[in-house]
Order: structure tokens, then C-alpha cells, then sequence
């Protein structure tokens, strides 16, 4: 699918991630309806979306933690343009495992803002798309989903969840022709992992990846390990016998 005069809703659109691919689409003359829950920094990007070449660019305001908004939120971003091409499923949050642990308050809003939230608005944006009989739904999920680990797996069950929940409907949608893209990145330098030491082999910029998830949307793909590299990585991860994984501090 060509971003040229796509109709694109980013949810989360002050991600990194996202900024970088829409900036990519806006090069391409998309219109764009972009979801955030901080006004100011919208209104930047929607600033610099415009500049880059957008064809027209909305800013709509949404806290993605207040589940009891989602519908309308779908609702919103199908309205902006009279359907859509793309949904990019952005936003998310890394939390501290350790604290966690000792809060279950805590897990239980990262568990919603990580899992329940990105799939109940996937599946509300499912209808229309199957109504419409095409377009893709694309959803950032994380390699960190592939498998559970003692550092983060609060994180890693949500993209977990979401993984298999969008395979399910994947599933459903196949017949309808819509494409449901998991974008599984592995590290990438952006503010969620500014407390991290970033840079190295292993990491990624966002372009990169936006690069990635332009050229996955355009074949169609299902699942995209972004860099390539961390599909062969996450194989092998998967494959270590769980008496050796106890033993590593991952
Ligand atoms: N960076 C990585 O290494 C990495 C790796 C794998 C997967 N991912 C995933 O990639 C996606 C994008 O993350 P990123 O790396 O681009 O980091 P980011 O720049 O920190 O983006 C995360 C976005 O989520 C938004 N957000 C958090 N809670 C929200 C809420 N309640 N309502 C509305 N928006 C909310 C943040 O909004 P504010 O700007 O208002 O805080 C921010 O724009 C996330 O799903 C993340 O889990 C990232």
C-alpha cells in the first residue's frame, strides 16, 4: 500500500517511533489524523508534518489509559477522512519491573496501557476495516514479547498478549482483505529508552524502523522483526532450554 494520499490514524503519534513514520508518510503526501495526550507537543508535530508535505494533518486529543474513550476514539479517527488506508497502533509505556513488583496497582495500569488498551482499540478498528474490506491495522508490539523474562516480564506479557491477540485477527480479518501488521522492534533510541545506554550494534533509530514498517505495510506482511536481525536473535532466544535461560540474568 502506497503512503501516497493514504488516509493515516497514528494513535500515540508522539511516539519516536511514530513521528519517524510520519514523517516517511507525510513525504509521500498522506493525510494524517494523529492521536496524543499531550496538546503541545501534538500541535509540533502536526507542525512539522505539514512542512515535510502532508496533504492535511488532524490532531485529536486521547489518553489511551481511559479505556471508556476508545470508541469514540476509532470512531474519531474513521470520521477525520472519510475511512481509513492505515492505523498505526503507537503508544506504550516501559516499566520498571522491580517496582512492579511491589505494586500491583502499578502492573495492573501497565498490564492496560500495554495489553488491554491497543487491543481493545484494534479490535474496534477492525469493523470498518472489514466493512471497508481493506486498509491494515498495525500494532507495535516488542521482541520482548517472544518470551518471558525476569527483568521485564510485566512488559513482555502485554506485547505478548497483544502478538496473539493480533493474530487472532489476523485470522478473522484475512477474508476481508485487511492486513494486521505486528511490528516487533527490537531496541530502538527513543525517549522510552533514554535511561538505557543507547547505541551499539543492536540498536536502531526510529527512521530505521519506520523505514521498516513502511515497507512491511506495502508487501502486506503479518509480522515484522525490526531490524531484520532480531528475527534470527529471538529464534534462538525462544530455543534456550529453560534449565540454561534460569541461569542468565536477561
Ligand atoms: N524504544 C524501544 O526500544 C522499543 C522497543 C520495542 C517496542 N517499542 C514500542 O514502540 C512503541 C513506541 O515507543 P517509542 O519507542 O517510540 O517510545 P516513546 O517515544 O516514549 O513513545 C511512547 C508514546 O506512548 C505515549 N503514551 C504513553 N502513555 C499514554 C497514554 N496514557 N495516553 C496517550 N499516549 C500515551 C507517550 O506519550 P507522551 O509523549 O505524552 O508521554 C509516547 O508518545 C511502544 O509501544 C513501545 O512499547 C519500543
Amino acid at each position: 500500500m502506497s503512503a501516497r494520499q493514504s488516509r493515516i490514524a497514528i494513535f500515540g503519534a508522539t511516539s519516536d517511533i511514530a513521528v519517524a513514520y510520519a514523517r516517511r508518510s507525510a513525504a509521500q503526501g498522506a493525510r494524517l489524523v494523529l492521536f496524543a495526550r499531550d496538546a503541545v507537543a501534538l500541535e509540533t508535530v502536526a507542525a512539522d508534518l505539514k512542512v515535510r508535505g502532508a496533504t492535511a494533518v488532524e490532531i485529536r486529543h486521547a489518553d489511551f489509559a481511559d479505556l471508556s474513550t476508545l470508541p469514540q476514539v476509532s470512531r474519531d479517527a474513521f470520521a477525520a477522512f472519510g475511512g481509513l488506508d492505515v492505523a498505526l497502533v503507537a503508544y506504550g509505556s516501559l516499566p520498571d519491573q522491580t517496582a512492579l513488583n511491589a505494586d500491583p496497582a502499578a502492573l495492573k495500569a501497565a498490564l492496560d496501557l500495554n495489553f488491554v488498551s491497543p487491543v481493545l482499540l484494534a479490535n474496534l478498528l477492525a469493523a470498518p476495516f472489514e466493512t471497508a474490506r481493506a486498509g491494515a491495522i498495525a500494532v507495535i508490539t516488542s521482541v520482548a514479547g517472544d518470551r518471558g523474562r525476569q527483568s521485564n516480564y510485566a512488559y513482555g506479557a502485554a506485547k505478548g498478549g497483544c502478538q496473539t491477540f493480533l493474530e487472532g485477527l489476523r485470522h478473522r480479518l484475512f477474508p476481508a482483505g485487511v492486513t494486521v501488521l505486528d511490528i516487533r522492534p527490537g531496541f530502538v533510541a527513543t525517549k522510552m529508552t533514554a535511561h538505557l545506554p543507547q547505541g551499539g550494534p543492536l540498536w536502531a533509530t526510529p527512521d530505521q524502523v519506520a523505514g521498516d514498517i513502511v515497507a512491511a505495510l506495502e508487501k502486506g506482511r503479518a509480522v515484522l522483526y525490526t531490524p531484520w536481525f532480531w528475527w534470527p536473535i529471538m529464534t534462538i532466544v525462544k530455543s534456550v532450554p529453560r534449565a540454561l535461560f534460569h541461569r542468565t540474568k536477561l
